[in-house]
């Protein structure tokens, strides 16, 4: 990429991504849930950190039947978080800590109690009926078809008022919207351009691959619609705005990524893909019962995204978000090395070409929960999928071994601020048990400790604004099938940048790659630093650095 290429890129390219669980990032009236002062309250660790902008998971009004990705209002804030106003101020603060807010968009569904639905389940001719996917029951008037729900039981609803059965594709509480009506379309573009004009800098598009469906051919993700209405929705909202879209996708693949984000395509700007985090999951029993850590088939999938979206679209990068395990507990050590592990997985992560998003507490290390009993866990796709597995013959224990280990409530336990009381995330009771490492592990410590996991993600932030290379290098994998080590070359005009990372807890032998040759500056490591790379050498447990190398 030339000079002038990169003065022009996009401003979300260089900058890190930071995601925000409203609902459990800091609480300041008291009633155990985390709100928008909270988050205002915070945002200088935020600005100290160097991140660029903020994804927000939904603040919106909702019945919170799945934590906000239900809607009730689209225009308004639930009161549990907080006001209008108070979203104003979170948007003008940020601002002045030159960070920016991107909302979650979930409009593949809305809740079962927004207005539009109240009124479309009342009579087939209110003009809001055809906002949602009704169809008739089937013969012996059972639901249309055997389409089971994400979070348990049937997708299907009967609405004896109608006569007719609803699409919940993920529970019966979450509507599927039917992108199919105009009016539809127009209600949601509408309030996407509202929200611009309240400052915001883009979106987060939740499930977005579902929206393009054809229910009676059995077509759900990445439907033959879809990239119709992505391209209807860029002409009506995002055509000329400086903003940054990133399209959620379980679907996505590298044959079908540049459909969304390819330059040509006037859709999205980058999609978040799970290929490599459902590589982890067993065929079967998915997320419930994980697979053995395979490094060789983890860097494949990376690489593949890396090759794939090496000229054209852009990748996001990230292992941690609110649906996934804390990626300290599932990649690296939460053991003895979980600073050491914590560090050398931001540092494989942000040196990749991309956008990094750092999920809140991952910058201090936050471990997965350990909980024991079914009645500590929160998530309604948790609870929903409890009843079934036992149904088919797995045992409580191994159902909460697997939540343990992939469920979302790992993610979603108190930010630790504090080694004190409830972590300082509330003066109330959290409606989500606190973790209790937040004796050593909170924002306090790590942050008093030079060597701590937040000093390494800082550094690595703020290397990425002074390295063109770390951001618009071209990407080389190494040592493909080394099943310890995950290696790589970025380059750019001349600057060659050699990452190597161990992710054993042992001393492993690496035999330097010939593109990796040289001596130079180190540019971070989380161990004694190294000039030289050259022949065989000993990583230490968890080691990774990144070497600028000379010719
Ligand atoms: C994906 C979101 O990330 C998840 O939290 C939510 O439950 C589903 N979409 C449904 O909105």
């Amino acid at each position: 990429m030339t000079q002038l290429s990169i003065d022009a890129s996009p401003w979300w390219q260089s900058a890190t991504g930071y995601q925000i669980y409203p609902r459990s990032f800091c609480d300041t009236n008291g009633d155990g849930i985390g709100d928008i002062p909270g988050i205002i309250a915070k945002l200088d660790h935020l600005r100290d950190l160097g991140i660029g902008f903020i994804w927000l998971s939904p603040v919106y009004r909702s019945p919170m039947a799945d934590n906000g990705y239900d809607i009730s209002d689209y225009r308004d804030i639930a009161p549990e978080f907080g006001t209008l106003a108070d979203f104003d101020r979170l948007v003008a603060e940020a601002s002045a800590r030159g960070i920016r807010i991107v909302m979650d968009l979930v409009v593949n569904h809305s809740s079962s109690d927004h207005a539009w639905f109240h009124a479309a389940r009342a009579s087939r001719d209110a003009p809001e009926h055809d906002y949602y996917v009704w169809r008739d029951p089937a013969p012996d008037g059972g639901p249309p078809n055997g389409h089971q729900a994400c979070f348990g039981g049937s997708a299907w609803t009967w609405v004896p008022e109608v006569g007719q059965y609803y699409l919940g594709h993920f529970s019966p509480h979450q509507p599927d919207l039917n992108w199919q009506n105009p009016s539809l379309r127009r209600e949601i573009y509408d309030m996407m351009n509202w929200w611009f004009d309240r400052g915001i800098a883009g979106f987060r598009m939740d499930v977005i691959s579902l929206i393009g469906k054809d229910v009676d051919a059995g077509l759900y993700e990445e439907g033959p619609y879809l990239h119709g209405f992505l391209q209807d929705m860029h002409r009506e909202v995002l055509e000329g705005r400086d903003s940054v879209t990133v399209g959620e996708s379980w679907a996505v693949s590298t044959d079908t990524a540049l459909l969304y984000c390819g330059r040509d395509r006037r859709e999205l700007d980058m999609v978040f893909q799970f290929n490599h985090v459902v590589e982890g999951w067993d065929p079967v029993h998915g997320k419930w019962k994980p697979r053995p850590f395979d490094l060789v088939a983890f860097k494949r999938v990376l690489n593949d995204w890396q090759a794939a979206l090496a000229n054209d679209g852009w990748n996001s990068l990230f292992l941690s978000n609110h649906d996934l395990p804390r990626q300290v507990s599932k990649y690296g050590d939460d053991g003895a090395y979980r600073v050491k592990s914590a560090k050398m997985l931001a540092t494989v992560m942000h040196l990749m070409k991309g956008t990094p998003f750092v999920y809140q507490g991952e910058e201090i290390g936050m471990t997965n929960a350990a909980f024991t009993r079914i009645d500590q866990f929160r998530d309604v796709e948790t609870l929903g999928h409890y009843a079934e597995e036992i149904a088919r013959g797995v045992s409580p224990e191994a159902f909460i071994a697997g939540a343990n280990a992939n469920g979302r409530d790992n993610a979603r336990t108190p930010m630790q601020w504090t080694g004190g009381t409830n972590a300082g995330f509330t003066d109330g009771t959290p409606w989500i048990e606190v973790n209790p490492n937040h004796g050593q592990v909170n924002v306090e410590a790590d942050r008093a400790d030079p060597n701590g996991v937040f000093a390494h993600y800082k550094e690595l932030i703020a290397l990425r604004k002074s390295w063109p290379a770390m951001v618009h290098g071209t990407y080389r994998p190494v040592a493909e099938e080394d099943g310890s080590v995950f290696a790589y070359l970025r380059e750019l005009n001349g600057v060659r940048l050699a990452v190597v990372a161990n992710f054993k807890g042992e001393d492993t032998q690496f035999d330097v790659p010939d593109a990796l040759r040289g001596s130079g500056r180190c540019l971070i490591s989380n161990d004694i630093p190294r000039e030289r790379l050259d022949g065989r050498i000993t990583l230490k447990p968890f080691e990774a650095f990144v070497l600028s190398i000379g010719g």
